[in-house]
Formats: structure tokens, C-alpha cells, sequence
């Protein structure tokens, strides 16, 4: 299956990899990642984040269902997620939030299938030769009959820099100040937790996964490492 698997913890890099490697060998990208912020802004914007965090553990979606916004925007999630400015899913509140909502299973079920079906329906359309999909378990549990798995990691250290580089290159100068790297640390720290951690869909490295550390290699590096992947997984390319 013409389906590429890019999964890792926060701050690894995965989306640029994916995004620059989806031109190089003309796939389609799809970040799953901005499904789950995607929800988590809609959950904040309606006020009903505190009421998530304190059912969590029992989260009953029938009884809440009357609120939930993306409860009733099921047919058009993935559209949504994908048109939304990507700015607007990146801040420390969304990633924080996006995690703990991702820890529902009843939210991964709705969402995996919105997500699976519009894959599909892109491969089925033949507009496209291939997709490449990145997250946590785009390999193990989204696409397990994926043709390539990759996992890409790297030491939390020099995800941290990464991360707060990046944040710090999206914000104007008065921001700056606000923005603490050890903010940054701990927020992955508590999202690997969380991801690594939760009963459902949990991030795991699959037996037949590439895993590549990229705490010492350039993205360039990385990127030949794939192309190289690929063209033995995918040899019909
Ligand atoms: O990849 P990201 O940091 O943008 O993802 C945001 C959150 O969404 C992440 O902390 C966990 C969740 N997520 C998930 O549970 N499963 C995925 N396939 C992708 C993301």
C-alpha cells in the first residue's frame, strides 16, 4: 500500500521531514496531528476545555454530546483541520490540550475513522500516487498495513531547543520573553508521558518500523535516510 508511516514523540521533526519529503516523491501529506489540535482549539474556544479534564477518566460522550461542537462537524473534521491556518494549532495551550484529549478513546475512534476513510478515499480517487501520514500511531493502529514505517525520535534535549526555536521564530519580540525553555521541556516531558502512556492507541514502535535518531543528523541526513528506506519498501515508485 502506497501509505508512508511517520510516527515519533513531539518535537522530533516529523512534520517537516514529511512535508519536505511529500514533494520530493509527490505524495500527499497528512499530519494527524493538527486533528487533535484542531479538536482541542474547538474544545477551548467553546469554554469546555474544564469540563473534558475533570471527566476525563469517565468520559461519557452521549452526555456531553449536545455541547461538543466537532461532535456535530464529523463529515467535514479532516477538511477543517486542513484548511485552518496551521499558526492557530501551534500554541503551548493546544499542544497541552491536544494530548490530554487524545488520551479519550471514544475521541480516537471517531477520529481515526474520519481520518482513515479520507486517506482512502484520496488513494481511491487516484489523484494522488501515495500518502505520506505522520504522528503517533499512523503505523501501529491508523495504517498497519502501511508499505513504510518510520519512527523518528530524538534525545529530549535537542527536542526541547527545537521546539523552542521554533516557537520563538513564530512569535514577535514581546512574546519572546514569555516563552521559557523549561515551559517547553516540561510540556514534553508531560506529553511523552501522556502519548507513551495511555491505555488506547498508545505511541509504540511496531516490529516492522525503520527507527531513526536524529539527535545528531541534519534534516538532509534524515531525508536521504528515507528516500533510501523507501526506495527499498516501495521499490515500484
Ligand atoms: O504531532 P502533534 O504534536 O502535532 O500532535 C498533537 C497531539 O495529538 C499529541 O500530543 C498527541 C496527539 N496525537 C495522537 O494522539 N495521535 C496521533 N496520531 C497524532 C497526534
Amino acid at each position: 500500500m502506497n501509505i508512508i508511516t511517520i510516527d515519533g514523540p513531539a518535537a522530533a521533526g516529523k512534520g517537516t521531514i514529511a512535508l519536505s519529503l511529500s514533494h520530493l516523491i509527490n505524495f500527499y501529506y497528512f499530519n494527524t496531528g493538527n486533528i487533535f489540535r484542531y479538536i482541542a482549539k474547538t474544545i477551548i474556544d467553546e469554554g469546555l476545555m474544564y469540563e473534558f479534564l475533570i471527566n476525563k477518566n469517565h468520559f461519557n460522550l452521549n452526555k456531553i454530546n449536545q455541547n461538543v461542537v466537532f461532535l456535530k462537524e464529523i463529515p467535514d473534521l479532516v477538511e477543517k483541520s486542513i484548511l485552518i491556518d496551521e499558526k492557530l494549532l501551534r500554541t503551548q495551550e493546544i499542544s497541552d490540550s491536544s494530548s490530554i484529549i487524545a488520551e479519550i478513546p471514544q475521541v480516537r475512534e471517531i477520529l481515526n475513522k474520519a481520518m482513515r476513510k479520507f486517506i482512502y478515499d484520496m488513494l481511491g480517487s487516484n489523484k494522488v500516487v501515495g500518502c505520506i501520514v505522520d504522528g503517533r500511531d499512523t503505523g501501529s493502529v491508523l495504517f498497519p498495513n502501511a508499505g513504510c514505517k518510520i519512527f523518528i525520535t530524538a534525545e529530549r534535549s535537542v527536542r526541547t531547543q527545537r521546539r523552542f526555536e521554533q516557537i520563538r521564530s513564530t512569535f514577535t519580540e514581546d512574546f519572546q520573553e514569555e516563552i521559557k525553555k523549561k515551559r517547553v521541556h516540561d510540556s514534553l516531558v508531560l506529553r511523552d508521558s501522556r502519548d507513551g502512556s495511555r491505555k488506547r492507541d498508545p505511541m509504540i514502535i511496531v516490529k516492522d518500523t525503520i527507527v531513526i535518531d536524529t539527535s545528531k543528523i541534519s534534516q538532509e541526513e534524515t531525508i536521504e535516510q528515507i528516500l533510501a528506506i523507501i526506495r527499498i519498501k516501495l521499490p515500484d515508485l
